[in-house]
């Protein structure tokens, strides 16, 4: 095959504004799919890692984005479950690879098999904003230790959750995968999503900015398990005053314990790091259900309610969709970038 032009969005290191400029066109080795990317969801891990707050030990300049939608152009030898032509969403894993050949911002990038699923006809921009639903079950199922959904009809299972950040991308899909599971989910954002919670099959909504927070999560407690999804050090607090109130506990935090928190005796702030999950080959069976069953059912019967989701333009846009999220402008929805777009 020709290879075609590459173009990327570089990082050329932490502290450092992105610039876009050429690339060389990967080549798929063994198992690998090259991919042309045709959306690419902006996550906040990105702009944590230009600015040095997320230490991955990065080879600068480098091409970060691992979730991202768009259509395999070829092929490695031992792929077997997917083909050129394939409409596709993937989670290439690039952080952890340190290898800019995996990097979502490109117009070609790599990826693998494991985390990849066929979209059928589903918008690239909407599948791409569904990528980080590995995250969200990989906390849910592995880390905390819940039943995965097995319906339908939705078996009805004993035991509240807690998602706190339920308006989140990770919480929207935390959300919808432990409703789904059966159990009663109790979801906290700002007011003004809470329509957009509830629809994401939350039974209860709290205003995390309610001056009664702490007490309205207590009513409603004793939680089975708590998931915070998006939170800061003084929603810690609450978290730990909630879970005190019910005997103690932990909850489990995107982005860990925060510094400076002091949480109550019996009390446990935990953190998980879900992109290698699929690396641990007592995972490899949950990681095809997800990737290969549930996740392709999913879009096919459009059964996920997807975050909203708003296109912000190419490559060239990139630093700026990371300063949205920088500055906290980001609420209930999902910036995409389209590649080709600059
Ligand atoms: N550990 C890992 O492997 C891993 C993987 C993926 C993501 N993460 C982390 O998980 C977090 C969420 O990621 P994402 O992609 O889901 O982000 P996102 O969708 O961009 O998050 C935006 C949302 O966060 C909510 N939010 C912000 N501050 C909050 C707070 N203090 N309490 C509750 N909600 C808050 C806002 O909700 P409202 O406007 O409704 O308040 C907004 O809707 C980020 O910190 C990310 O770095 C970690």
């Amino acid at each position: 095959m020709t290879s075609p032009q590459n173009i990327a969005a570089w990082l050329p290191g932490v502290g450092k504004q992105l610039e876009v400029g050429p690339a060389d066109t990967p080549v798929p080795d063994n198992n690998e799919l090259l991919v042309e990317v045709k959306a690419v969801a902006v996550q906040p891990a990105e702009y944590k890692i230009q600015e040095g707050v997320l230490p991955f030990p990065l080879k600068y300049p480098t091409i970060i984005g691992l979730s991202f939608s768009g259509v395999v152009v070829n092929v490695g030898s031992a792929v077997t479950r997917f083909k050129i032509g394939d409409r596709i969403v993937t989670n290439s894993a690039g952080t952890i690879r340190n290898d800019s050949r995996f990097g979502g911002y490109q117009r070609y990038a790599l990826t693998t098999q494991e985390l990849t699923a066929k979209i059928g006809d589903v918008p690239f921009e909407q599948a791409a904003a569904v990528s980080n639903l590995y995250g969200a079950a990989s906390a849910l199922f592995l880390h905390l230790g819940l039943e995965k959904p097995s319906g339908p009809p939705t078996p009805k299972r004993d035991g509240k959750v807690l998602i706190w950040g339920a308006s989140s991308s990770f919480g929207a899909y935390a959300t919808q995968l432990a409703a789904e599971a059966g159990y009663t989910v109790v979801g906290v954002a700002s007011a003004r999503n809470a329509e957009l919670v509830r629809s994401f099959g939350a039974a209860h909504f709290v205003d995390r900015n309610s001056a009664t927070v702490s007490d309205e999560l207590i009513a409603l407690g004793p939680f089975k398990a708590v998931l915070a999804a998006a939170d800061a050090a003084p929603d810690q607090v609450v978290l730990g005053r909630v879970l005190s109130a019910h005997g103690g506990g932990s909850f489990l935090s995107t982005m860990g314990l925060r510094p400076g928190v002091t949480l109550p005796v019996g009390v446990e702030g935990k953190f998980a790091q879900y992109v290698d999950d699929y690396l641990d080959p007592k995972n490899k069976d949950s990681t095809e259900w997800l990737w290969w069953d549930y996740l392709e059912q999913a879009l096919q019967e459009r059964k996920l309610r997807v975050v909203p989701v708003t296109r912000i333009g190419g490559l060239e846009k990139v630093q700026e969709a990371w300063n949205l999220l920088h500055k906290g402008a980001v609420s209930g929805e999902r910036l995409v970038i389209t590649p080709g777009l600059e």
